[in-house]
């Protein structure tokens, strides 16, 4: 069976526990609607029991924003794997572009997240991408590689199988600037020669793309071969949005 396309939204710091909960509701009745395309939303921490809660069988997956690799400890703001593992998360986010350049996460912090997370079978969002000045310089695919070595030097067969990369160009992230098809396609084909040139051991994961993916947009890029879905800000706190490219993905 053909993997089905990922619509991954992440809701950022947006909606409060109430209104998380009326989306998250919405679109779990619209996932069990589906049959090529899988709901994933990532709310904000403290929204998180209250969309598992609602939303339970469903086939909607309910995940975090990021996580921390120690079990527990003097880490504050920091959650551990267990703690969103029991409040019923199925996946997690790590390296997102505002972690990286907001809050200054390194590659190597985040790939600490990232392999504790795949470790403890937790399925991990690893995102990756450029920024504008590294895109005009011509160093889209040194940042990509810089981003994805500290993973992939560690990475075993098991963890492999629990990671879905997102490619999201720092520069396309809520300006509404999309990569243009043939932007994405190189950068994820580029994405997918370096994981076959450093694992042996297991294929490329689902590659994500995301930055200004709505609507208007959707259908050229999930027509991508390498593209698996997308990874969904502005346009996945909108239920209307997302029913829109649920629709077209499973046409
Ligand atoms: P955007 O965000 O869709 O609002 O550009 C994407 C993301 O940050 O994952």
């Amino acid at each position: 069976m053909t993997q089905k396309n990922i619509l991954a939204g992440n809701w950022k710091m947006n909606l409060g526990i109430s209104e998380s909960r009326e989306l998250a509701l919405d679109l779990s009745s619209l996932s069990g609607t589906l049959s090529k395309t899988e709901i994933w939303v990532a709310p904000s921490f403290v929204c998180i029991p209250a969309v598992v809660q609602a939303t339970h069988g469903s086939p909607l997956r309910c995940g975090s924003q990021n996580v921390h690799w120690e079990a527990k400890g003097a880490y504050t703001g920091e959650l551990s794997i267990a703690m969103l593992k029991e409040c019923g998360c199925s996946f997690a986010i790590v390296g997102h572009s505002e972690r990286r350049h907001i809050f200054g996460e390194s590659s190597s912090l985040v790939a600490q997240r990232a392999l504790a997370a795949l470790s403890a079978e937790l399925t991990t969002v690893l995102c990756i991408g450029e920024k504008l000045e590294e895109r005009e310089s011509g160093n889209t695919d040194n940042v990509l590689e810089e981003q994805l070595s500290p993973v992939l030097e560690k990475l075993t067969e098991q963890q492999a199988s629990s990671l879905v990369i997102a490619y999201e160009p720092v520069w396309a992230i809520g300006t509404g600037k999309v990569a243009s098809l043939t932007e994405i396609e190189e950068a994820h084909a580029s994405i997918e020669n370096y994981w076959k040139s450093r694992i042996q051991f297991a294929p490329c994961p689902p590659i994500l793309y995301g930055g200004s993916v709505k609507p208007d947009n959707f259908e050229g890029i999930i027509n991508i071969d390498l593209v698996a879905g997308a990874l969904i800000g502005g346009a996945s706190l909108n239920y209307d949005k997302m029913k829109a490219m649920a629709d077209i993905s499973e046409s």
